[in-house]
């Protein structure tokens, strides 16, 4: 029996597991570490914890799992995207890594669009400049660390550092670097043009494969850290949407999936490059080769909740830890008690700014309504109506591009609750299905290391044999009527606080 590891970098902790061929997990790991908020809406991890955590990871799962390393066919590596990872010539780590719901680039962007042009920004990356992106973290770091950006040789998106770590090869893949706005998405490739205009040394940058392609093996120094074999492949992995896209079997047009985690994105796949005018939006490379995709993103959908239960949940945490269960089944189950409005209370989940389909860094988070009779639990019944609507609003702009979908898959931590896909169901108003496993991008992954490594034959075939389908929870009609005057009026606060935004960002 050949065995398969997908490895996701996400943004709470990296996660680690070991499936056999026929895609049954047989030994999972997680390992948390810190994300630095240095300035009001900045965001930045240290690669070293990422490295330390897959270090981990992936030798318990070795060890657990009893399998020998020799069976192991293939590694995966899934990771947040964006992220911008800078090096030295000799490989060490330069500065922290500016992550994906970091939003201090905003300036940079508008130089990138005036550089290039917005028109054909869009032509060429498929996006306008964003701040999320990677492009715009590489002007800043130019622009206001010179020193470092003079000492930099290679620039690595947070998974590929985790790939150089265990292969010394510097290398990348088409769906995470999409995310970049240095790529042709249509082409995919390395864009020259916009390498030029940004004055950016293409050299920098790593080999682009595509997601499936094998390209290294495991170094005999970091097979004796995680317990691998040497020479184990790695291949070239996926964007962490990309990820769970494999992983959740959406790799054929007519299929989409909602993923809440730290963000909130739903993902669309399409044979064809599907650009929303606006940026609103993304448009990126899919894991499988001929596709692309369409995406939103948000920036705090479970992202809110863990700031809600990190500030005002401390009962149910210790409790939790004693029962030895997630602390969000505790928090969760409250809100469930309230109904549907949370006693005319709203939250906009702008933590960290918004990007879709905002596109506004200066967003920021607010309840709106509150009142004396309301507690605690009305607040988190609102924090989680808030992440739902802010899905519905960027769903609206995927059906408004002729995205059409007969069911959603729903994976990720938030997806793990029967309330909030429920919630998703009666708001998106079509059938909501649970993703196979929790896996999601670790599955995806692992899938394409068996591609890559001929353990299965395409990614289509390989979501079919291994992926089973699940029942779908349906939407209620009665509940959509009730959630959508308090959606509508969620979407309007948004528009008449949005010049204040921009004042208080000033202040
Ligand atoms: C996608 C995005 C996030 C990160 C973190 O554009 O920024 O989904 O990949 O999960």
């Amino acid at each position: 029996m050949r065995h398969l590891i997908g490895v996701d970098i996400g943004t709470s902790g990296a996660k680690t597991v070991l499936f056999d061929e026929a895609g049954n997990p047989l030994a999972s790991k997680t390992a948390e570490y810190p994300l630095y908020q240095p300035q009001n809406g900045w965001a930045e991890q240290n690669p070293e914890h990422w490295w330390d955590a897959v270090v981990s990871t992936l030798s318990e799962v070795l060890k657990q799992s009893g399998v020998p390393k020799e069976s192991v066919a293939g590694i995966g590596l899934s990771g947040q995207m964006h992220g911008l990872v800078m090096l030295d010539n000799r490989g060490d780590v330069l500065r922290n890594s500016i992550i994906w719901c970091d939003g201090r680039t905003t300036k940079q962007c508008d130089k990138i669009t005036e550089k290039v042009g917005a028109k054909r920004l869009m032509e060429i990356t498929g996006n306008p400049a964003l701040p999320g992106f990677t492009a715009s973290k590489i002007l800043w770091v130019r622009e206001n660390e010179p020193e470092i950006y003079a000492k930099c040789a290679h620039i690595l998106l947070p998974k590929d550092y985790i790939r150089y770590k265990l292969t010394r090869v510097f290398a990348t893949e088409v769906s995470d670097a999409s995310g970049m706005n240095l790529m042709d998405i249509p082409g995919r490739h390395w864009s020259d043009e916009i390498l030029e205009c940004l004055e950016i040394n293409r050299s920098l940058l790593a080999d682009l494969y595509e997601s499936y392609e094998v390209t290294g093996e495991v170094t005999p120094e970091a097979a004796a850290l995680t317990g691998l074999a040497a020479g184990t492949p790695v291949v070239g992995g996926a964007g962490d949407n990309a990820a769970a896209a494999v992983g959740t079997g959406v790799v054929e047009t007519g299929r989409a999936f909602t993923t809440i985690g730290t963000s909130g994105v739903i993902f669309a796949h399409t044979d064809k490059v599907l650009i929303e005018p606006a940026g609103k939006v993304h448009t990126f490379c899919a894991a499988v080769p001929g596709g692309w995709t369409v995406m939103s993103c948000t920036l705090a959908a479970g992202g809110s909740l863990q700031w809600f239960r990190n500030n005002f949940c401390a009962p149910e945490v210790a409790v939790a830890q004693d029962m030895e269960i997630d602390p969000y089944e505790l928090i969760v189950a409250q809100a469930a008690k309230v109904p549907i409005g949370a006693g005319r209370l709203l939250f906009l989940p702008f933590l960290m700014g918004e990007r879709s389909p905002l596109l506004n860094s200066d967003a920021r988070g607010v309840f709106f309504g509150l009142s004396g009779v309301h507690t605690r639990r009305d607040m988190l019944r609102a924090v989680l109506e808030g992440i739902v609507y802010s899905q519905r609003d960027c769903l609206d702009v995927l059906r408004g591009m002729g995205v059409t979908f007969d069911r959603m898959m729903a994976t990720g931590g938030g997806a793990r609750s029967s309330l909030l896909r429920q919630m998703l169901a009666d708001n998106y108003n079509c059938p909501v299905v649970a993703a196979d496993s929790q896996e999601g991008p670790a599955k995806g992954v692992a899938i394409l290391a068996g591609v890559g490594t001929g353990v299965y034959k395409s990614v289509p075939e390989a979501c079919n044999s291994v992926l089973s389908d699940h029942t779908a929870q349906l939407p209620d009609p009665d509940r959509h009527a009730a959630y959508t005057p308090y959606y509508e009026l969620y979407k309007s606060v948004y528009t008449q606080l949005k010049g204040q935004f921009t004042t208080l960002a000033k202040l």
